[in-house]
């Protein structure tokens, strides 16, 4: 029996080289397992809301970084959100059962309005985010969900509400699901904090190999070597953490001439950038392909809608019955 697996992916924009390493090389794992990957475009509104983004123009890239990241959709399920109305519905039925406080004190939410302060995000969508990302995973029955770390207290969030809705209704309808971590913990960035969008330190999926290398050659190092004899810590060096992931069988030889002054910043970034390069060559190759494919990626994604929609379907189903709706 394979397992159910659900995870989804919020469509603000291109994906860059965290996601690549982090989520998608854990969907690729997945990918064998009975498992749903989805686009998450009513999240992508909960923040952009006010920004007028094209969320749909998002949606499609986000889907060739999905195909360019090698995920084969023969042997998964790749669909949009929004596009599964049962997803909009379940969010609504289980706000119903969810008491605001455990939102409230949701630690991500708290960050998140620390975080960006820029935005207007005391709205009723933003605070019910976890509820909809649960309406995600308990459709399914999901039992493992692979994300990133900061998802933690949400999957526990879905946990809490599924056992509430068990409680209240005496009937066992949901899976409580279970995170895989991601394997590599921390992509930095080009100014060395983590790899985001917002800090704008990206390297994309679909950035050309002249553009990685212009990138590299800006990224930050270890600010004790201000001169080319400065010996090095290579473990507080962006492009040393770089090097651990697309150079594994140099690392030692770059730790050590670094520590030793016996390599130069500058070229331990070409180093680093050509072994990224070809780190990123087959992912390229395939973005390239892909975005001409267009007609093609709206057949997979209808596919994709109408196998997710039998599932979500059934379920939602299952449990306006047990509410007493139907
Ligand atoms: N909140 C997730 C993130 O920001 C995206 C997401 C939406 C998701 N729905 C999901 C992840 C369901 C896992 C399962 O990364
Ligand atoms: Fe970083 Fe390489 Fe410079 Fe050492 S030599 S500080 S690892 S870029």
């Amino acid at each position: 029996m394979s397992t159910r697996v659900l995870s989804g992916t919020r469509p603000t924009g291109k994906l860059h080289l965290g996601h690549l390493l982090g989520t998608l090389e854990n969907y690729k794992k997945l990918e064998g397992q009975d498992a749903y990957f989805m686009i998450a475009d009513w999240h992508a509104l909960t923040t952009e809301y006010e920004s007028h983004t094209e969320i749909a123009a998002n949606v499609l890239a986000v889907m060739i970084d999905y195909l360019a990241s090698g995920l084969d959709p023969t042997k998964c399920t790749i669909f949009v959100q929004s596009e599964v109305h049962e997803h909009a519905e379940m969010a609504l039925l289980l706000s119903m059962i969810t008491p605001l406080g455990w939102l409230e004190r949701n630690p991500t939410y708290k960050d998140q309005l620390k975080e960006l302060q820029n935005k207007d995000l005391h709205t009723h969508g933003f605070l019910g985010y976890p509820v909809l990302q649960a309406a995600d995973i308990l459709l399914y029955k999901a039992e493992k969900v692979p994300v990133g770390e900061d998802q933690l207290p949400h999957l526990e969030l879905t946990r809490e509400i599924a056992r509430r809705f068990h409680h209240l209704y005496g009937k066992e309808i949901f899976t409580e699901p279970e995170a895989i971590l991601t394997q590599i913990p921390r992509v930095p960035g080009l100014d060395g904090r983590k790899m985001s969008k917002s800090y704008n330190n990206c390297i994309y999926i679909s950035d050309s190999a002249e553009e990685v290398t212009k990138k590299v050659k800006t990224m930050v190092t270890d600010p004790a070597r201000k001169r080319r004899e400065d010996k090095g810590h290579p473990e507080v060096c962006p492009v040393y953490a770089l090097h651990k992931i697309v150079n594994p069988e140099n690392v030692e030889t770059v730790a050590f001439e670094c520590r030793t002054a016996q390599r130069g910043c500058v070229e331990c970034k070409m180093e680093m950038a050509i072994k990224l390069n070809e780190f990123l060559a087959p992912v390229r190759k395939r973005h390239e392909e892909w975005s001409g494919r267009k007609d093609d990626i709206r057949v997979i994604l209808d596919l994709g809608r109408d196998k997710a929609q039998k599932v979500a379907r059934a379920t939602l189903d299952e449990t306006m019955k047990a509410v007493g709706m139907r």
